[in-house]
């Protein structure tokens, strides 16, 4: 590597502003382990940056190492890590680490040494925010999970490497980790659409889980806060923020496989709502379609070859589908063709109208319980009380 243009000192008190810029000034606690852990040193010598297209390109320390480093210590999340041609890992913003290390209240006193709280990781990835959990917490309290073997590995040499020796365990991180249970923490760095049962048992009473939300509709956003109860169920809320990628799992569940259905047939009408207030950017609006509408998923259609604008809607574990058209001149109409067991766009139709009801709130509203018995239910809080999302 030539040598860089910047020391990454330099480079670390200019993460360090950014970062202070997006969410405030850093308790001093963060501030040092920031510090602390050299990001650069936690990566891959080939990472991914966003090509401003959608889509990544690949950066190489080899070939330009100024942009490399730079990318290191720059407030964005990395891929390091594409699987089939899609990111699989990547090292996570850092200020939304430092954010869910905030919301996972870690009780830190700045005056005293490492907290000493039990803390489970889950999805290690490449290390860096085990790193920081160990310079917060003492590496004697940390457990991080991966799934990826070859992730797995590379996340504890590179742990090794700045002096840090955290349990790092491969394996399915839906399992939890029994053997270091309970814990007082558990923080998921994947997105998920249900607690896993084994997260909560792993709890302490009491205690918190900090995991990123996802939907079909809405992809990743959103975080979830729940705190552990005595009896083994926990209530939380959620934060709006976090985007991270979706949890993996060991191997395709038969859910997962569409099945046909060739004998519903199609049904065609004529739909008031617009796909754009429902698919055109509107979080809140996503998130609670997301939600109340389990499975569905849509992409935009703009290719002209059915309509000026066409939003395709499918069941992500079913053969149903809607088409919602617009015909480049009607915006209060739209034509809607429906098919399957599930009638897509009806059940959206019906989620948007309860949301806008509710007076349209926002995803930190929303919260969720899970009772001693395993059953999950999502609410929504407003001047009425709570309700079923
Ligand atoms: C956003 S990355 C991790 C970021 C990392 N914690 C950091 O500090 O930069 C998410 C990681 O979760 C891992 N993962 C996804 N599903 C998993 C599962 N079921 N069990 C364990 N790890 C999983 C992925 O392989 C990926 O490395």
């Amino acid at each position: 590597m030539d040598t860089p243009a910047w020391s990454t000192a330099e480079l670390t008190e200019r993460l360090l502003a950014e970062m202070a810029q997006f969410i405030g000034p850093l308790p001093s606690a963060f501030d040092r382990a920031v510090r602390a852990v050299p990001r650069h040193l936690f990566l891959p010598a080939v990472i991914w940056l966003r090509d401003g297209n959608g889509g990544h390109r690949p950066c190489d320390r080899g070939a330009t190492p100024d942009e490399w480093l730079n990318a290191a210590y720059s407030d964005a999340p990395l891929v390091t890590q594409f699987t089939d041609g899609l990111p699989t890992s990547s090292a996570s913003m850092p200020s939304m680490v430092l954010r869910m290390l905030a919301l996972a209240d870690l009780d830190l006193d700045p005056d005293l040494e490492p907290a000493g709280r039990r803390v489970l990781e889950l999805g290690a990835g490449t290390g860096f925010n085990a790193a920081l959990l160990c310079h917060l917490c003492g590496d004697e309290a940390v457990t991080t999970v991966e799934l990826d073997p070859t992730l797995a590995a590379e996340a504890e040499r590179n742990l090794k490497a700045v002096g840090h020796t955290p349990e790092v365990v491969r394996g399915d991180a839906g399992a939890g980790r029994p053997a270091g249970a309970p814990y007082e923490r558990i923080i998921a760095t994947f997105s998920v659409d249900r607690i896993p049962s084994a997260w909560l048992e792993q709890t302490e009473p009491g205690g918190r889980v900090v995991t990123p939300w996802n939907s079909a509709w809405c992809g990743g956003y959103g975080t979830l806060v729940l705190t552990t109860a005595p009896d083994g169920g926990g209530e939380g809320r959620f934060h709006d923020f976090a985007s991270f990628m979706p949890m993996r799992e060991s191997a395709p569940s038969a859910a997962d496989v569409p099945t046909e259905d060739g004998a519903t047939p199609e049904r065609r009408a004529s739909s008031a709502l617009s796909p754009w207030s429902v698919a055109g950017g509107d979080l809140n609006a996503e998130f609670h379609v997301g939600l109340a509408v389990p499975g569905a998923c849509c992409v935009w259609d703009t290719s002209g070859e059915h309509a000026p604008a066409r939003l395709d809607v499918a069941d992500d574990s079913g053969p149903s589908w809607a088409t919602v058209d617009y015909d480049g001149h009607h915006a209060d109409r739209f034509t809607v063709t429906q098919a399957g067991p599930r009638r897509l766009w009806d059940e959206i139709t019906a989620a948007y109208a309860h949301w806008e009801s509710l007076g349209r709130p926002s995803v930190d509203s929303y919260g969720l319980t899970v009772t001693a018995a395993g059953e999950q239910a999502v609410w929504v809080e407003g001047p009425a009380g709570r309700q079923p999302a």
